[in-house]
């Protein structure tokens, strides 16, 4: 352990003080933060962190938290885990850079292990990028070059990414695409199937948004202008909704009669989170083209596109590259993550999950402001409703208990229109869930206080 970290971990106090929050430190990083900083990030709650430790994060001024929210559901393995940091440390003492026109053990041990783990229909090839929105915007790419067709479908909902190609299919919040109008044209948004908030009369909204987009098919839109249908098996920043049982076949059918490539992103549900590898692999649908990021390098900026070889060999060279994809130091954090996910995490995941979810059940009972509970593995989400019976939203309760949460030393995220994610690094252990929901339970009772 390097001396500035023990002397931060010798800092700290085990015990929370809310009355005080932020505190003194904080208070004056957040100031000169103000003065040189982009303001457009969202700032929930004024959390400087110094350090953290698995499951649990400290800020600067010694106040522990318990870690629901994994740096918007990126830390998969917990924060600093040792193997990671040996893996981190080992590459950058070798070398830290060399970019994707040459060659690295890294790079090729990483797309040979995700071949391994089959992600698509078809052996599988890896295009390595630095965040999620890259990422998609190289499925997006790879889907109109080698298609040839311009149209992508995409979900009311959705997230993919905030760079001119993924804004344009994003569509969970307008204040994403407020002022940056025209993005990428001849994107064709239509419905998630939502079955708390059901858009559509009858019992599966899934057959029910398939039926729609086959009536586009026939009134407006050819299906063979169309390159991608672009999904997440499971919609994150939109409400972390689960589509119904049927809904990923029906797309799948779709884009085999039709010549369409699907692609999922996996940016947020994948590499563990919700109890299996992909969050696809709960509906065994496999995607043409899938996409990676957050959780697979613990950490660090990493992306990944992954096609089927079928459709990846069709790309030439020159057609897209980037500087820093597949670096090095990034390769060997994710390869540690890989080896924890696969070892145990995800197991874990899919343990924790179930104990969350009892919990909620019984929090429901008590509180008729939960108007649903929803997920798979650590992937949970909680909507908040003003009466159970018309369902209407309660954002102030949300937003609440993320505050109220905060200052009682547990870090939480909002998502979709009224509701909370949790997501805690999939290494948790059943102590910390159990100490984090007293805390959540705790939160909710004053914020409908
Ligand atoms: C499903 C999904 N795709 C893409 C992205 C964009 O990832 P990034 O923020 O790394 O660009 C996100 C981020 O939240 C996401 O949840």
């Amino acid at each position: 352990m390097s001396s500035e970290r023990e002397r931060a971990m010798n800092d700290v106090q085990q015990k929370h003080i809310p009355a005080t929050l932020p505190g003194p430190k904080a208070k004056a990083l957040i100031e000169r933060d103000a003065r040189v900083v982009s303001p457009s990030y969202v700032r929930d709650y004024p959390f400087v962190v110094s350090h953290g430790k698995g499951a649990e994060l400290w800020d600067v001024d010694g106040n522990r938290f318990v870690d629901f929210m994994s740096g918007i559901a990126v830390c998969s393995t917990g924060h600093a885990h040792p193997s990671v940091v040996a893996a981190i440390q080992k590459a950058a003492e070798r070398f830290l850079h060399i970019s994707c026109d040459y060659w690295h053990e890294g790079q090729v041990e990483l797309a040979e292990l995700m071949a391994k783990l089959d992600p698509v229909s078809g052996p599988a090839m890896t295009f390595f990028a630095n965040s999620g929105t890259e990422a998609v915007e190289a499925a997006l790419k790879l889907a109109r070059h080698t298609s040839r067709r311009s149209r992508i479908i995409g979900f009311l909902g959705a997230f993919h990414g905030r760079t001119m190609g993924s804004l344009a299919v994003t569509a969970s919040k307008y204040t994403q695409q407020r002022g940056f109008f025209p993005t990428i044209p001849g994107v064709v948004h239509v419905p998630y199937p939502n079955p708390y908030r059901p858009l559509f009369a009858g019992a599966d909204q899934g057959q029910a948004v398939i039926a729609y987009i086959e009536t586009l098919f026939e009134r407006n839109l050819p299906p063979d202008e169309v390159a991608a249908i672009l999904v997440e098996p499971i919609q994150g920043e939109g409400g972390y909704v689960v589509p119904p049982d049927g809904f990923l076949a029906g797309l799948r059918a779709l884009c085999d009669k039709h010549g369409i490539l699907l692609i999922f992103d996996e940016v947020q549900a994948g590499i563990g989170r919700t109890g299996k590898m992909f969050a696809w692999q709960h509906s065994g649908v496999r995607p043409d083209i899938i996409t990676l990021a957050k959780g697979i390098g613990s950490g660090l900026p990493i992306g990944l596109c992954v096609g089927a070889k079928r459709v990846v060999e069709k790309w030439s060279p020159g057609s897209h590259a980037n500087t820093f994809g597949g670096n090095p130091v990034c390769c060997a954090a994710a390869l540690a993550t890989l080896k924890l996910v696969e070892d145990g995490y995800m197991q874990n995941a899919e343990r924790m999950g179930v104990r969350i979810m009892d919990r909620l059940k019984g929090m429901a009972q008590k509180y008729s402001a939960i108007g649903d509970i929803r997920g798979r593995g650590l992937m949970i989400g909680v909507e908040f409703v003003k009466d159970r019976a018309t369902k209407a939203p309660a954002k102030e309760v949300a937003t609440k208990l993320v505050n109220r949460a905060y200052h009682n030393g547990l870090l939480l995220l909002e998502c979709g229109a009224s509701g909370i994610r949790i997501i805690p690094p999939l290494m948790i252990e059943p102590g910390l869930v159990d100490e984090g929901m007293d805390l959540l339970e705790r939160s909710l009772r004053e914020a409908l206080a």
